[in-house]
This record gives structure tokens, sequence and C-alpha cells, in this order.
């Protein structure tokens, strides 16, 4: 058990005193009029219970697998708690210590060592949950299930586990379907706060929400090829809402899970070709492959020196290589290496070639006198200005660059997703901030737009 943060001291002026933490509540009291009161009830979700005959309307956060030990970090707490409230909720705090038993948490330790008799009781208790809910949900609304779940987060085993084929998505996916509901969508929401010390690591930004209905009783078996087809038809028109939508580059990859999940969950079954019915997981993969391929394909918005640089950036990143490499793979891309040394992307000498960083790039670019200006140079330019200045600089140099910044978004999921792969963590935080902050500074650029004829009848 480890703190990753200090707490604040409930003394201080600093943020997180005691009356901030007030003034926190006091706005939630003042924003939400509840004219219906609440009624909060302890529960194993697993098990039935003497009003499950009223339907319900069932929005839930599941457990993450083997994420948190919410049970033993509530100890430190319950303690506490337990002297001071003990005789205002007898029911609750009838235990010494927190119930552990029937909580849903794959840890081995609870069981003799044995992880898997930790997985199997998730994944039996994570079902019978689900079935439960099946049983009970009200026909009138969707289930919605919260998740935000980063398997690479915790997993160390190696690159196939840190694909959204992980256990943790795997075996909620698996018991929400086992249980009879399809996924009709995803919807990423902003849950996380920025301000805390995951800022700066790809935590994810948004957690997903799944949105289920029970599946018809009639729907159809289709075959894996049936499938495909129909994951190539629906996912990239998906993808692009999801982008337009400026879905954080880090949770692209989860978000992608929802319209992917909608066509294989829509089917009784998708039948391999040796007639078994097709695993979540290998779903997954099939989903993440074509989130691959649609990345991939979005390559041919770009121009050609930004081709060439997102292949050359994929061996090399900004290290050098041969220079005979690099004039080859500029005939692949109908570009020149002199030619993007002259629009400043690029470093040519002794034989070598490399891409030059955002710390080489000039202090004082002016778009407006750029007669070359591939998406590529857009887009570092609007990053080194985005972490040089901020989001008020990097507006000044969209407004500049008008109908033509767009496209730094694009290249920027592009980007996160090569460095994701290979493994580049701090380079891809570099993309996924540029997309984190467009709306804003899409908005401030066009407030510069608005105030320019202002200025320049000033100059
Ligand atoms: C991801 S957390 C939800 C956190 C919640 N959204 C919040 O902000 O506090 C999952 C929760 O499921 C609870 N849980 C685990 N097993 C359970 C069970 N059998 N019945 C009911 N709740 C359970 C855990 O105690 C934990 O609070």
């Amino acid at each position: 058990m480890n703190w990753d943060f200090t707490e604040g001291n409930p003394f201080s002026s600093s943020s997180g005193n005691f009356l901030g933490q007030l003034d926190y509540l006091t706005k939630v009291l003042e924003n939400s009029v509840p004219n219906i009161p609440a009624k909060v009830n302890q529960h194993d979700a697993t098990l039935a219970n003497s009003d499950d005959a009223t339907p319900k309307l069932i929005s839930t956060d599941p457990p993450y697998y083997d994420n948190i030990g919410y049970a033993d970090l509530a100890d430190f707490f319950y303690v506490w708690l337990r002297r001071s409230l003990q005789s205002i909720y007898p029911d609750l705090f009838s235990t010494l210590l927190v119930p552990k038993a029937q909580e849903l948490v794959a840890t081995p330790y609870r069981f003799d060592g044995s992880k898997q008799k930790a997985q199997a009781f998730f994944e039996e208790g994570l079902g019978k949950a689900f079935n439960r809910m099946h049983e009970i949900s009200h026909a009138d609304y969707p289930l919605t299930v919260y998740y935000a779940f980063k398997q690479a987060e915790t997993d160390q085993k190696g690159k196939e586990d840190e694909s959204i084929a992980s256990t943790g998505w795997e075996t909620m996916l698996e018991g929400l379907i086992k249980a009879g509901f399809s996924i009709g969508g995803t919807w990423p929401m902003r849950s996380e706060l920025t301000g805390n010390l995951k800022k700066n690591v790809s935590a994810l930004a948004s957690s997903i929400v799944l949105v289920c209905r029970p599946r018809p009783t009639d729907a159809a078996k289709i075959t894996r090829r049936q499938f495909l087809t129909e994951l190539k038809r629906e996912l990239p028109k998906a993808l692009k809402t999801l982008q337009q939508g400026n879905v954080a580059p880090v949770d692209l990859a989860q978000a992608s899970i929802g319209p992917g999940m909608a066509v294989f969950s829509q089917y009784a079954a998708v039948l391999e070709n040796d007639g078994s019915p097709m695993r979540v997981r290998t779903a997954l993969q099939l989903i993440n492959q074509i989130l691959d391929e649609f990345l991939t394909e979005q390559e041919g918005e770009f121009d050609g020196d930004t081709r060439w640089a997102l292949t050359w950036f994929e061996q090399y990143q900004f290290e050098p290589g041969q220079y005979g490499d690099a004039e080859t793979l500029s005939k692949a891309k109908n570009t020149s290496v002199q030619g993007m040394v002259d629009a400043g992307i690029l470093e040519a000498k002794g034989g070598k070639v490399r891409l030059l960083k955002r710390s080489e790039l000039k202090s004082d670019w002016n778009p407006n006198s750029d007669s070359r200006m591939p998406d590529w140079e857009i887009a570092q330019y609007l990053i080194h200005e985005l972490d040089q200045k901020g989001e008020m600089g990097a507006a000044e140099l969209l407004a500049k660059l008008g109908n033509r910044g767009e496209i730094a978004r694009d290249l920027a999921y592009r980007l996160y997703s090569l460095c994701d792969r290979k493994g580049w963590a701090q380079e891809g935080i570099a993309y996924n901030s540029l997309v984190i902050s467009w709306p804003e500074i899409t908005r401030l650029a066009s407030e510069f737009t608005q105030s320019e004829p202002v200025q320049s009848s000033l100059f």
C-alpha cells in the first residue's frame, strides 16, 4: 500500500484546506436541489435484495479487477469513523473492520496466494452482479457502466498486455455480454482532475461510459467475415466523431471499444471459421487493428513532407539516420531531403539526416512569410508555443495559421498512437496535450482573429 500524493494540511490556507473543502461541498448542495429524499443502502451487488421486484435505473462504476483494494484502504479511515459514528449508524459500523470477503477484487493474498482463484472469484462475482442487473433493470432505461481503467498503468508484463484487449476490459465486457446485454455506445467523459500528480504521465483523462441494453432474445449469429465487414464500415465513422469531439489521444483506444463492441454485442454470437464463438479478446484485437488502420489511413490527408517525417520519426524519432535512407524514403513520399531542409523541419549534415527537435525551432517563426509549410512543421510549432507560452501563445499562432492549423490536431492523434506503440511516453504527452488544449486554443484564437482589425488599425 502506497500513498502517491501528500494530504494537504486542513489548517493551512492553501488549496485543500478545511474551509476550501467546505466550500466545495456547499457548492454542490447549492446546485443540486433534491426534491425526493435519498435512501442509501449498503448491499452486496451479487446477492438478491428484498426490493428487487421494483425495476431500477442502474448506473454503476464497477471494481477494476485487481486495481484498487478499496476495503483494505478503507480500514485506514474506518477505525476513526467507527469511533465517532457507530452510535448514529450502528448497522454500517457493526464490524470491527471493513467487510472484505464480499469485495469483488482479484487479489491473490485473499486466496492463499492463488492468482487463478482470485481471478475466478472476481469474474464469477462480476458475472453474478451483471446478471442481477439484467434481471432488475428498468426496461425503459439503459444500464450505464463507468469504466476508467487503463491496464497499461499497472501491467508491466509486456506490449501484448498493454493493448485494449487487456484482462480488465475483457472481463468486464465478457461479463456484460454473457449476462445478456448489448453495448449500444460509449461516451467518454472528462472525469479526472488534471491538476494532480497524474498531469505529467499518460494517465487517462476520461472515463468511458458504456451504455448497455438487454440484447433481444432472437438476436442473429454472424460469421467472422461479416463481423469484419461491418466493423470496417462502422468504426471509422465513429472514430472520426470521437476525434471531432476531442477525445484525448490517450483515450482513443479505449473509446473505440464502444462502437466496436456495439457491432459485436448486438449478435448472439460471431462465429469463427471452425464454428466456435469468437472471444471478446479476439474482437478487441480486431477493433484495435481497425483503429490502427484508420490512423494509418489518415496519413493520406497529410502532405508528402509530413508523411516522410512520420515514417522517419517512427524509426529514428529525433535521432540521426543515414542520408541515403532519407533520400530513398523521400522518393517514396514524393518529396526531397533538400526541400524539407528548406522547409525547416530537417537537418542534413555529414551524411546524416535528422528531424529538428522542438527546442531547435525558431522563436520568431512567422507562417505568413513561410513558403513551404508542412503539416508537421505546423504541429511542432503549435506544441512548441503551447509548451513555452501556454494556450494563449498557441492560440496566437493558430490565429495566424487560419484554416491550415486544424490539421495539427489530426496529426497529433497519429503521433500519439505512434509514440504509445513505441513506448515514448514523454514525447507522447506533447501530442496528447495539444489535443486536450485544442478547444481552448481555438476559442482564444477566434478572439485574436476578431480583435485583429482593431489592432492592425493601431499600427
Ligand atoms: C471503482 S469503485 C467505485 C468508486 C465510486 N465511483 C466512487 O467514486 O467512490 C468500485 C466500488 O465497488 C465496490 N464493490 C466491490 N465489491 C462489491 C460488491 N460485492 N458489492 C457492492 N459493491 C462492491 C468497491 O467497494 C468500490 O467502492
